[in-house]
């Protein structure tokens, strides 16, 4: 395991670092507008799609004039979109980043017409002109997605295991990548050096797992060769699958059924996910394939964002509770990071039914967003 938690993390922020956090945004308060370019990564995930309009409305709704689009994976797209937007004049820019070093250029263009620019989700790294970063936290995600296998297979219980299971992690360009890893890592890493757990292909470090883009059809792909040379000799059992994203579990899902495995059935491995997407919910509850996946409410992250806007418009700086955790290479960027919940089949509806994040309707309809 090559990165280690303190690595990623760097400690803490103290209340008093928090009190000290934003810029001197009072004197050119007086001549905003509001005006914001949303720049999201892609359509085939309902969140983006969701958060994008979302992000929009709040803006819209407290008077300001908004720019969104969808980069659609294609980093040299968003490249140009963000560039659009900063000679149409906006004021802030809201990225959800594809490849979170390609920015630096066009970040730096934008910091010369005094543009704020918030990092969101996803942290834009190589760059000293981010001014702020929305997120959850990266690595309690990893770490319920891993506490959630340990569950259902009940590794703690006298004399469990030997279990066997694989790891998936998610786009190599993506910083969230590692703290999402890095939490599950840490989570097993107990059991693997117990040998309860097992890791058959000995693939355990972030490059040989990675899934560019967050794609469902490669990670199928990787999981159906992990399949065919570790777990053909009809003898050795696949136990569970640590995936870190919705979209990511799917192709593992699909995979393991193209092998012969049957979902719903005890020699199905658990396998986990990532952001409550509907057709992954609907798995969920209806025991076909995925176990779990964490929630993260991007209703109030989307809250996050514009309200950081909305404060450094009204004169006053962003709320942040974070100031040590993310470092981008050039900076510790100023944070809000929201908390992630772990949905299994027992809290699907309560979590996100009644809170309206989705409707049954949406569950019962679900359909794969992604090709596959
Ligand atoms: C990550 C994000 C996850 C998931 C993934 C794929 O950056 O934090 O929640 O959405 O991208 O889109």
């Amino acid at each position: 395991m090559h990165l280690s938690r303190r690595r990623l993390l760097y400690g803490s922020a103290g209340v008093a670092a928090v009190a000290a956090a934003g810029c001197s945004t009072g004197e050119k308060s007086a001549a905003l507008t509001g005006f914001t370019g949303i720049s999201m990564p892609t359509q085939t995930s309902d969140r983006w799609v969701f958060e994008g309009g979302v992000l929009e409305q709040q803006l819209k709704d407290a008077g300001y004039e908004t720019i969104l689009e969808y980069g659609d994976d294609d980093p040299e797209k968003q490249i140009k979109q963000i560039r659009g937007m900063i000679d149409r004049g906006v004021e802030f820019l809201i990225i959800g980043a594809i490849d979170n070093r390609s920015l630096g250029e066009v970040l730096a263009t934008a910091k010369d017409q005094d543009v704020t620019i918030i990092s969101y989700d996803r942290l834009i790294l190589d760059t000293p002109d981010v001014d702020y970063y929305a997120s959850f936290d990266n690595y309690e995600v990893g770490v319920l997605q891993a506490k959630h296998i340990l569950d259902q297979l009940g590794a703690d219980e006298p004399g469990a295991g030997p279990f066997n299971i694989e790891l998936f992690s998610g786009s190599p360009d993506d910083s969230n990548s590692q703290y999402f890893f890095q939490g599950g890592l840490d989570t097993l890493e107990r059991y693997t050096y117990s040998g309860t757990i097992q890791i058959p292909s000995e693939q355990t470090e972030q490059e040989p797992t990675s899934t560019l883009r967050w794609s469902g059809a490669i990670a199928m792909e990787r999981m159906t060769e992990l399949l065919e040379e570790y777990y053909s000799d009809g003898e050795r059992r696949l136990h569970a699958v640590l995936a870190p994203y919705d979209g990511i579990s799917r192709g593992v899902i699909y995979a393991l059924e193209d092998f012969g495995l049957e979902p719903g059935t005890e020699e199905f491995p658990v396998v986990t996910g990532q952001d409550a997407e509907a057709i992954s919910v609907q798995f969920i509850r209806d025991g076909q394939g995925q176990s779990q996946t964490v929630f993260k409410d991007t209703r109030d992250l989307a809250a996050v964002a514009s309200g950081m806007v909305k404060s450094i418009v009204g004169g006053d700086k962003p709320q942040i509770n974070d100031l040590g955790t993310y470092y981008n290479g050039f900076k510790f960027v100023p944070a809000y990071l929201l908390e992630p919940v772990s949905i299994d089949k027992d809290n699907w509806e309560e979590e996100l039914v009644d809170s309206e994040y989705l409707t049954i309707e949406q569950v019962d309809e679900a359909e794969e967003p992604q090709e596959f």
